[in-house]
């Protein structure tokens, strides 16, 4: 793929005949301008506190799997800033799921420490008040000895909105929000061919980086950056010709092509041995393969379908360049999805409790398992060979140091960057970040920040 010129639209169209306002058509340009964001965001204990404030208690975000929590009395905790939070299943039904900060009304303590666990109710390891799993009152211990003003409205667990697509569960902490839904505006119909409620976690990770959870989550919204940090993937994987899609609610995508050469690759000429491998992860055989590397993108489509067929995977919603391509989704304000037909990896970043300088990184991998020890998933999903993929077991929650292995060779490249990046927006010398239209996700997300900060939202 020799270098195209850049669309004056401002966006490559990879379908350009779909139909307007269909999943996979070029959405109308957003001109979202040209200013240079300021750069306290990244390090300002005083921006941290406002954005807790003013956007992170305002937002949806994603707390979990519902499949995390398959019966009742079943919960996980969610951390997130200073918060933390306890999500729980009080009933079988899909939507029986409640979500209550994690502190106990007597003087403050955490009621749940583990990740995960299962109760019948929830007790105060300090004074043994307790709380039954919907989160109303079930005993005061020597509640006698307390004046009746004190304890009089019996106080339920406090509740914050809970809602669940496709097997993720969403918190809110604005009980006026509008719904979860409504929130994730065309990401639900765009998602529904992945089909991500029957998926099964096969991989979960938690890190700690040293940097802003913005500057983590910025290094994912854009592949501009490939070219420098991830040039082993230039054979097979077009980062120039992309397509960006920017949606309502700080919301966007970019429509990645596997199976391509980068226009920012030397050699454009022959069926390199990343393509082989793609096609060879296809099942279809790369010395078999007599055509030009511009074509190979179409030969794994069509291998792609018809082993979906051989393993009783249902492709039949996908178009065939969604058999190749990443549908690459921001999901504002924390998450990106890496879409893929085989399954979905996810990246959430979490502001840490106190200090702005650091975040938490988490990498979950979904897939649609197939009960074959010889089926993997492409290698571009980062799934160790050594990875159950039948779904039969819920991997343990690996928490893991920064620079540890177990992030897989992009992650970890671009995780390199992160502590670099944190100390250099504090730098007298720097003024702010000048986007390209490469980055107009970033803009998109960063003006949407915006409207909560100055009270828009
Ligand atoms: S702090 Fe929870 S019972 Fe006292
Ligand atoms: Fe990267």
């Amino acid at each position: 793929m020799k270098k195209p010129n850049f669309p004056t639209s401002r966006s490559f169209s990879l379908e350009p005949n779909a139909s307007a306002g269909s999943p996979s058509a070029l959405s109308p340009y957003v001109d979202n301008g040209t200013d240079i964001f300021t750069t306290e965001r990244y390090h300002d204990i005083e921006f941290a506190r406002k954005e807790w404030t003013h956007m992170w208690r305002k937002t949806w975000s994603l707390a979990g799997l519902a499949s995390d929590i398959p019966n009742t009395g079943d919960y996980f905790k969610y951390d997130v800033g200073p918060e933390s939070f306890i999500v729980v299943r009080t009933g079988s039904g899909d939507h029986d799921i409640s979500a209550f900060y994690n502190v106990c009304h007597h003087r403050g303590n955490r009621l749940v420490f583990d990740d995960f666990g299962s109760v019948d109710k929830f007790v105060c390891a300090f004074h043994l008040w307790s709380w039954n799993i919907d989160g109303s009152l079930l005993n005061i211990q020597d509640r006698e000895t307390f004046r009746e003003e004190v304890v009089c409205d019996n106080p339920p667990l406090t509740e914050v909105r809970c809602e669940t697509w496709q097997g993720l569960v969403f918190i809110n902490m604005d009980p006026d929000a509008a719904p979860l839904l409504e929130f994730l505006d065309v990401l639900p119909e765009h998602l529904a061919p992945f089909n991500i409620a029957d998926m099964k976690i096969i991989k979960d990770l938690q890190t700690e980086w040293p940097c802003n959870w913005k500057i983590a989550h910025d290094a994912f919204v854009e592949v501009y950056h490939v070219q420098s940090v991830h040039p082993e993937i230039l054979p097979f994987f077009n980062d120039y010709q992309v397509q960006w899609d920017l949606y309502a609610n700080g919301m966007s995508r970019m429509l990645l092509k596997f199976g391509e050469v980068s226009p920012h690759f030397q050699d454009q000429e022959a069926v390199n041995e990343g393509l082989k491998a793609l096609l060879e992860e296809a099942d279809v055989d790369p010395e078999a393969y007599s055509g030009e590397p511009d074509g190979v993108r179409k030969a794994i489509q069509q291998g792609k379908r018809a082993k979906a067929q051989r393993l009783g995977l249902d492709f039949s919603a996908f178009t065939d360049n969604q058999l190749t391509d990443d549908w690459n989704y921001s999901i504002f304000p924390n998450v990106t999805f890496n879409a893929h037909p085989e399954g979905l990896l996810i990246q959430r970043f979490r502001p840490h409790a106190r200090d702005p300088q650091k975040s938490v990184y988490d990498l979950m991998v979904l897939i649609h398992p197939v009960d074959d020890p010889k089926y993997r998933v492409p290698a571009y999903m980062g799934v160790e060979d050594d990875v159950d993929l039948s779904g039969k077991v819920r991997p343990q929650r690996r928490h893991i140091g920064y620079g540890e292995e177990g992030l897989g060779m992009v992650i970890s490249q671009d995780s390199v960057m992160m502590g670099h990046m944190q100390e250099g927006v504090q730098s007298h010398g720097y003024a702010g970040a000048r986007y390209s239209e490469q980055e107009q996700q970033l803009r998109h997300w960063h003006l949407e920040l915006a409207r909560y900060m100055n009270g828009e939202k």
